[in-house]
């Protein structure tokens, strides 16, 4: 690894958290108690409606699919330009992935693809917020309400974005976080549920505890229940304290870290508007909380040789994503091409972001791909 490696993402961690986790191990109670149920109340306040924590964003998803009835045969529509997480929280449930193309200008859901794609066994649309943008959310809604499906909301990208003066999580069906170790808040892995669905949050708070009736509440009063009765397919999805304690303190980092991405987002955009080879996405840093900085790049540029160079250089990229229809899991041959997708996924590439950033980092990071495209 070169010295001083200008890493794509990382966890940007203070004294806060390893103070909070280490109360935690004094503490000698590691589960799912008092720092979770601390947690969830944040969470709650922050969106202002029911949030539940779980093990991590996968787990997020599947637990809201499983909750909103998508089962064995049902199909879900989605975009294919996703993390591969998205995809398998649908299989798990036994449904099928129905893969959809994008956007071109902000990399999310295509409805007019996907309407193409509704069947009788559609039961659900699942928008991804790529790189924190939500795009057009409101046709998202009003598309699945005329057709009857829920919307789960992978949100995995968009914690603390603002959509329409509203903060992404705070409305709508369900919406599903990840903190995992590089999101704009991490609880080392990690991931919540919100949703006003009341029936939904009490499915989901029985099924991430192996579908034990009530057992949340037991294990917040630092109890386990030793008599019990199981009446749904549950799994072992909690979140621990250690985790939250490390959430609770991010959570309260969340202003800096947001300002953080999207200053350095707009340096970005800066930067590269003196390139006329580099397309990147016109996004509204005032209101998106960037996850990742993405760029089209050249269409003869060859991405790989590039990545290494960079790398070579101290500059670590990345690729999001593979279209997952390319998959050998997910591939069907009857699904036709998804035209958006095939022609930029290729020539996508993520730069360093994060916020122990600083703009000469991205000066010197934009000089160095303009160098060597
Ligand atoms: C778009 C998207 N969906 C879902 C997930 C899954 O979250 P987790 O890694 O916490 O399981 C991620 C995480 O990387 C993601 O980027």
């Amino acid at each position: 690894m070169p010295e001083n490696l200008i890493r794509l993402s990382k966890s940007v961690i203070g004294p806060e958290e390893k103070n909070a986790v280490i109360k935690v191990l004094d503490n000698g109670r590691l589960g799912m108690g008092s720092e979770v149920k601390k947690f969830e109340d944040l969470l709650s306040k922050f969106f202002d409606r029911p949030a539940l924590c779980c093990v991590n964003g996968t787990a997020a998803l599947h637990l809201s699919l499983q909750a909103s009835g998508v089962g064995f045969n049902d199909e879900v529509l989605v975009q294919s330009l996703t993390y591969l997480a998205t995809f398998q929280a649908i299989s798990a449930c036994g449904a099928k992935p129905v893969p959809c193309d994008v956007n071109k200008d902000t990399l999310t859901l295509d409805l007019n693809d996907a309407s193409k794609k509704l069947t009788n066994r559609t039961k659900a649309v699942v928008p991804v917020h790529f790189a924190g943008d939500p795009g057009k959310l409101h046709e998202i809604y009003e598309f699945a309400s005329s057709n009857g499906l829920r919307v789960i909301e992978d949100s995995a990208h968009a914690f603390g974005t603002k959509y329409n003066n509203q903060t992404i999580g705070s409305f709508g069906d369900i919406s599903c976080f990840s903190f995992d170790g590089i999101k704009n808040i991490t609880s080392g892995e990690g991931g919540c549920i919100v949703s006003d669905d009341m029936e939904l949050i009490r499915l989901i708070k029985d099924a991430r505890l192996l579908g034990i009736i009530n057992d949340t509440n037991n294990r917040f009063s630092g109890k386990r229940s030793w008599n019990f009765d199981v009446s749904t397919q549950g799994w072992r999805y909690h979140m621990s304290d250690i985790m939250a304690a490390i959430g609770i303190q991010q959570l309260n980092k969340i202003d800096y870290f947001s300002r953080k991405r999207q200053d350095l987002a707009k340096k970005y955009d800066e930067l590269l508007s003196f390139s006329n080879q580099i397309s990147s996405f016109k996004r509204n840093y005032t209101s998106i909380v960037p996850h990742i900085y993405s760029i089209i790049l050249p269409k003869t540029t060859k991405r790989d040789l590039l990545r290494e160079k960079l790398y070579s250089l101290g500059i670590e990229t990345g690729i999001h994503y593979l279209p997952n229809h390319k998959l050998s899991y997910y591939q069907n041959p009857r699904l036709g091409n998804l035209l958006n997708t095939e022609e930029i996924a290729p020539r996508l590439l993520s730069l360093p972001l994060h916020p122990d950033l600083n703009e000469e980092d991205l000066e010197f990071v934009v000089r160095s791909l303009i160098e060597n495209l």
